[in-house]
């Protein structure tokens, strides 16, 4: 068994699927390798050190490699992993730097929270036209080099825009893509702020990442969503957000349900239209005291703490080689978990594909009829069973409401289709007409001062290149 795990320097991911894998029964053993990889030489030695302390405080046999050579990861894999954010070395640290640049290049410009945040495509740093460009490129290298030398891995796209980079792979590629997303889990919040026993909720969400609706919503075998407008008519009043994460059952969120006639879950509810996005005043009013995540304010502070936390792993693994008796489950033990598993749904979805573990997942997968009126092969997010004969996808029931189709997803396809068509392309002109159909667009040379701006920035020389060749 091979697990790889591309840009393995993550804050956020390496570490918590190697202590899900250690904590894995059927995985847990010598005949499991796991490949970390990733371009940025000290944050992978950091990871590989704090790995190996972890799995073996954990007691798991487990093998760990360090690579990074991008080939030597992906061959002879089962699974891999991408959690890359891709940033070019001469210029930057890491990618979040890339994006807060074009980001504040938007705004100059008179587009708030930069270009590429428009409605329905999350109005943060998923961005999907020129500051994604490495990432797609990214997904579609690991995915061309997976037909020569993994042919059967499936790859298990975690990087965003999960989206866009889901549906060119599958397109453009022929490797087996799965697209993850934790975004899910905020049904559990809506459970726990109904107090309904999770067990006894017959529930189901469907849609495309960032974009997935509770469709079913059963209590006890009784329509739940009644409970859901009891809370909102006695309750929903005294809701206040805890943090800028917090935003399930936000004005925004109870907005749009009572819209689209469906809850939206997890990171839709940031996903809105610009009636909640227009500026920080607006934002607070509809997503609580903090205006959510996706504001000037608290997406700084956000990548201050995602660097935060990466500046403490690099000092714990150089502490760990000094000290080998420092113990990380004792000295951290929310980040070093011990007997609780991440909740992510990676190591799930490996052990029911490889050993049979049967499992209930929401993952972005083709739609092969599972959502009624949308193309068989468009990627959408959806309520899966895994086992070792694959994925299994569940009838989508009730369906979707017209609404959400038709103000919310086919919209939303459309600009994945307008983003697939510049990439394929490298036609400026398409870039162009987007930005045109912007509602923040008062001329076309607005527009083009913008796109100058950006495509001339040093860093973005390969794109600029790209789309000046038509
Ligand atoms: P990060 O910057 O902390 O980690 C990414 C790693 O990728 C870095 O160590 C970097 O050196 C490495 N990398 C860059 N270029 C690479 C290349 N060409 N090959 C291999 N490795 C490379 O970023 P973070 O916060 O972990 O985010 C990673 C991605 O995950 C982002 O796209 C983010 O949007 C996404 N994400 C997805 C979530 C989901 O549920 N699907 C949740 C949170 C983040
Ligand atoms: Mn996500």
């Amino acid at each position: 068994m091979k697990i790889s795990i591309i840009g393995a320097g993550s804050v956020r991911f390496a570490l918590q699927i190697v202590g899900d894998i250690a904590q894995t029964e059927e995985l847990s053993n010598e005949d499991t390798r796991v490949f970390l990889m990733d371009i940025n030489e000290r944050r992978l030695n950091a990871s590989y050190i704090l790995a190996n302390k972890y799995a073996h405080e954990l007691g798991s046999p487990i093998r760990i490699v360090k690579t990074k050579d991008l080939d030597e990861a992906v061959e002879g894999a089962d699974f891999i992993i991408n959690t890359a954010y891709p940033y070019d070395p001469r210029y930057h640290e890491d990618g979040f730097q890339r994006w807060e640049i074009v980001t504040e290049i938007g705004e100059k410009h008179g587009y708030y929270r930069g270009i590429d945040a428009q409605e329905f495509n999350m109005v943060s740093t998923y961005t999907y036209v020129l500051a994604s460009y490495p990432d797609v490129k990214l997904a579609l290298d690991i995915a061309r080099r997976m037909e020569r030398l993994a042919p059967k891995a499936y790859l298990m796209q975690t990087a965003n825009p999960v989206f866009e980079i889901t549906q060119a792979v599958k397109r453009l590629a022929e490797a087996n893509i799965v697209g993850f997303c934790h975004g899910v889990a905020g049904v559990y919040e809506v459970f726990r702020e109904l107090g309904l026993n999770p067990e006894e909720v017959d529930w189901q969400v469907a849609g495309v990442n960032h974009g997935i609706w509770l469709n079913r919503f059963l209590y006890k075998g009784e329509n739940a969503y009644k409970l859901l407008d009891e809370w909102i008519e006695k309750r929903s009043h005294e809701w206040r957000s805890k943090s800028p994460w917090d935003v399930q059952l936000s004005p925004a969120a109870i907005d749009m349900y009572k819209f689209y006639g469906m809850l939206p879950i997890g990171d839709t509810v940031r996903n809105g239209s610009w009636k909640y996005h227009y500026n920080l005043e607006t934002k607070k009013k509809w997503y609580g005291e903090f205006g959510g995540i996706d504001n000037e304010i608290e997406r700084p502070k956000l990548h201050e703490a995602l660097r935060k936390t990466r500046e403490k792993l690099l000092k714990l693994a150089e502490e760990v080689l000094v000290n080998p008796r420092l113990n990380l489950t004792e000295e951290w033990p929310e980040f070093f978990r011990k007997g609780q598993l991440s909740g992510e749904q990676h190591v799930p979805f490996i052990n029911a594909i490889a050993n049979g573990k049967k499992v209930r997942l929401f993952l972005n997968v083709e739609n092969m009829g599972a959502v009624k009126g949308f193309p068989d092969d468009l990627i959408m997010e959806l309520p899966v069973i895994v086992d070792k004969d694959g994925i299994h996808r569940e009838k989508v029931e009730p369906d979707l409401t017209e609404r959400i189709k038709k103000f919310f997803l086919w919209p939303r396809v459309l600009r994945m289709e307008w983003y697939l068509e510049a990439f394929v392309s490298g036609d400026r002109r398409v870039l162009e007409e987007i930005l045109i159909r912007d509602p923040r667009t008062r001329s076309y040379e607005q527009v083009c001062a913008v796109l100058d701006e950006i495509l001339s920035l040093p860093f973005n020389e390969e794109l600029r290149r790209y789309f000046e060749k038509r």
